[in-house]
């Protein structure tokens, strides 16, 4: 790592933290669970509604003291509170990160800029609740009078990936009139597809940008605008079948939206963090404003454990301090989210935004470099199919993973016995993970199977799973509105408290702005705005331009 800013490595907690990580380098769980028949229930957690199981952890009762203690010493405890009062916690484009306000129901005023927030909040949601009863009651309806059927979002990141998850995690709670489409790529296939399945009269357009300027959404929403024109609509039937949420009024009305069709989005609320604003509309539209709210309030749940629980038994201070323990102390590089429930299946690509968007920084507040590793590679997939494809790595391969395994008691499809089984394979991964195969049971394995002294002796190394792989449970009663609000913004707090940890910017993105900026100058050569292909400062970039310029002129 580069020479710089010490202050955390230097803190007496960080010290004593990493002399405990010898003392346990050696310590197998196994040993660690036969030892101590209460571990299960000690290392238990609740709150939100969400119950945690991080007894599979290389950790003891003095670790979880070390890293509480950490916690401290970093100011947790007051960067809670900091930004649940609205201060400017996102110091680098001097703005508060105020997602909490979007979902509490309370009177208490949130000031920012000196102005509370909050009767805005609440009026964009009681505009929202008219809207979607408009639409779902067909008192709003498409240019012909017929009711809507389909929804189609059209935004990225933040202004997407939030919304999917949460339409997808709450399918059985759809209404049947509306169908939602999402489209974020630039790859023209993914409108073309879309477009190709709904019917200009009966389809609703939401063009989701906190920005109004990025790239990918605006050229979407002008191929979806000329589609619905070329299609019988006329100009003046845009306001009935286009609606947007921005924080950029004047780019959206000189796009050509009806001021009346604009719901509002605030720069205090972060992209990644926006699906509890008016950007959780096509969510709204396809589970009912009462569900939206349950949402909200599941989230306001998990806001409140967060802020009232002491930091031993606050679950997101918890969950984070563990991946503080194996990034920075076990040399772990990624973290798995293995979510045993189909209509999760996306939690993995919001997580890795939420995450890494957030955390992957290399400055701390200051502007010092690092001199620790910040966030992980977040990465995973839906159980147990990842069982017959990635998790072989994580049981055999050489890299320290640990994963969190996230599972509702009940299924909304009790189909047959298959919950049963899919929570039987969910406990068997994190069971194995941690007590893996010695090379005394393989071998007496394979011989109870009769094989050959020396084929036993041969094939009994290839199974041995050394275990001691660390990993969380996270359970829920179903997969509601309340329990599926709790569990993103558990992983929200996550994020954050890491982020105090790494004293970095949890609330910015500057990394992602450079592609952006030089994405325009080389689609100009790309495209020949420029005339010249050439002229790039690399000579890779200058071929690979040619090589598309002349495949397109011919
Ligand atoms: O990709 C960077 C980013 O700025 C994300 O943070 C954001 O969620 C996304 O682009 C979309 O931005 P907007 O909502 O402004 O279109």
């Amino acid at each position: 790592m580069p020479e710089g800013s010490a202050s955390l490595t230097s803190r007496q907690q960080w010290q004593a933290l990493a002399r405990h990580q010898k003392d346990l380098e050696n310590t197998q769980m196994r040993e660690l669970f036969r030892k101590d028949p209460e571990r299960a229930s000690r290392f238990f957690i609740t709150g939100g509604g969400l119950s945690l199981d991080y007894s599979r952890n290389r950790a003891t009762d003095e670790t979880f003291g070390k890293l509480t203690a950490l916690a401290r010493a970093c100011g947790v405890p007051e960067r809670i509170e900091a930004m649940f009062r609205g201060e400017a916690i996102n110091i680098t484009e001097k703005r508060p990160a105020l997602h909490v306000a979007l979902r509490d129901p309370g009177r208490e005023p949130v000031l920012v800029g000196g102005e509370d927030i909050t009767p805005e909040v609440r009026h964009t949601l009681d505009r929202m609740e008219a809207f979607v009863q408009d639409i779902l009651n067909r008192r709003r309806t498409g240019r012909t009078g017929k009711v809507f059927t389909d929804v189609v979002s059209i935004g990225i990141g933040g202004s997407f990936l939030g919304p999917k998850l949460v339409s997808e995690a709450l399918k059985p709670y759809w209404h049947e009139q509306l169908q939602p489409h999402y489209v974020a790529n630039i790859d023209g296939t993914h409108i073309a597809e879309v477009l190709r399945r709904v019917n200009p009269e009966t389809t609703l357009f939401l063009i989701q940008s906190k920005s109004f300027g990025t790239q990918e959404t605006l050229e979407n929403s002008k191929i979806a605008r000329d589609w619905f024109l070329d299609n019988g609509g006329a100009h003046a039937d845009i306001e009935k079948h286009f609606v947007a949420v921005t924080a950029n009024t004047p780019e959206a009305i000189s796009f050509g939206m009806a001021e009346d069709n604009i719901f509002p989005m605030w720069g205090w609320v972060g992209g990644r963090y926006s699906l509890w604003s008016a950007i959780g509309l096509p969510v709204a539209l396809t589970i009912g404003m009462a569900n939206f709210r349950a949402l909200l309030q599941g989230a306001h749940e998990m806001d409140n454990h967060f802020r009232n629980t002491p930091l031993e038994q606050n679950l997101p201070v918890v969950m984070a301090m563990l991946g503080i323990w194996y990034s920075n102390f076990w040399g772990a590089e990624t973290h798995a989210i293995l979510p045993y429930d189909h209509y999760l299946r996306s939690l993995p690509a919001h997580l890795q935004q939420l995450d890494m968007e957030s955390n992957g920084k290399r400055v701390t507040q200051q502007g010092e470099p690092l001199t620790y590793h910040s966030g992980p590679v977040i990465w995973g997939g839906v159980g147990a199919n990842g069982q017959h494809a990635f998790h072989q790595l994580l049981h055999q391969g050489t890299r320290l993973i640990p994963a969190d395994f996230i599972i509702p008691l009940k299924s909304h499809n009790p189909v047959a016995s298959h919950h049963a089984t899919l929570f039987a394979n969910c406990l068997s991964q994190s069971r194995a993970l941690m007590a893996g195969k010695t090379l005394q049971e393989a071998t007496e394995e394979l011989q109870k199977e009769g094989l050959s002294a020396a084929d036993v002796e041969f094939l009994a190394p290839h199974k041995v799973i050394p275990g001691n792989k660390p990993s969380n449970t996270l359970l829920m009663d179903k997969a509601t509105p309340e329990t599926v609000g709790a569990l993103i913004a558990l992983y929200e707090h996550r994020t954050f408290v890491q982020g105090i940890i790494w004293d970095v910017d949890s609330f910015d993105q500057w990394g992602v702005e450079l592609g952006k900026q030089l994405g325009k100058g080389i689609l100009d050569r790309l495209t020949g705005e420029t005339g010249e292909a050439t002229g790039a400062s690399d000579s890779s970039t200058d071929n690979l331009i040619r090589l598309f310029r002349n495949q397109s002129e011919t």
